[in-house]
């Protein structure tokens, strides 16, 4: 791996083997969140459709971020389609025409399933052996986000 970071070539293949699966969890939920906005109907139609735009717009930035850390560590990103529907960590979302309530209790589940995968990428970039405090910080701002957006989510559930 070719990088400019001033980190050691090991380190940054351990930290770019954490990313690999966490990106592809988040282009999968990118998916879930598409298919909620798109198959949605419901009297809240509107509201929720709209929020849903919202929270697709945050997924893809992340994704993004995650996918140019992988490049600033000097690694390609290794995302075809194929490998992101059958090797991420997410469960299948809901198919057909989906209500506010079922297509927001799909979302928050694949959204605790993203923020564990996440979460789980901060304690391995943060422990005794892998200790790589700036893309600790990249996952930590993400988990926080979604850790709203799952509360926002879930928010709108009721009903
Ligand atoms: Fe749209």
């Amino acid at each position: 791996m070719k990088h400019v970071i001033p980190i050691e070539n090991k380190l940054a293949t351990q930290v770019v083997n954490i990313l690999d699966p966490i990106l592809l969890d988040q282009l999968e939920l990118y998916t879930h969140v598409k298919s909620a906005h798109w198959n949605l109907r419901d009297a809240n139609f509107i509201v929720v459709h709209r929020f849903l735009d919202e929270v697709g717009g945050i997924v893809n930035e992340s994704g993004d971020v995650i996918a140019e850390r992988i490049r600033q560590l000097g690694a390609p990103v290794d995302a075809p389609s194929a490998r992101f529907s059958s090797e991420d960590r997410l469960k299948l979302f809901p198919t057909g025409e989906l209500t506010a309530h079922d297509a927001l209790t799909g979302l928050c589940v694949s959204f605790v399933a993203s923020i564990k995968g996440i979460r789980e990428g901060i304690d391995a970039t943060t422990s005794d052996a892998i200790d790589e405090p700036i893309t600790a910080d990249i996952l930590t701002g993400i988990a926080e986000e979604y850790e709203k957006l799952l509360w926002m989510l879930d928010s709108h559930r009721v009903g």
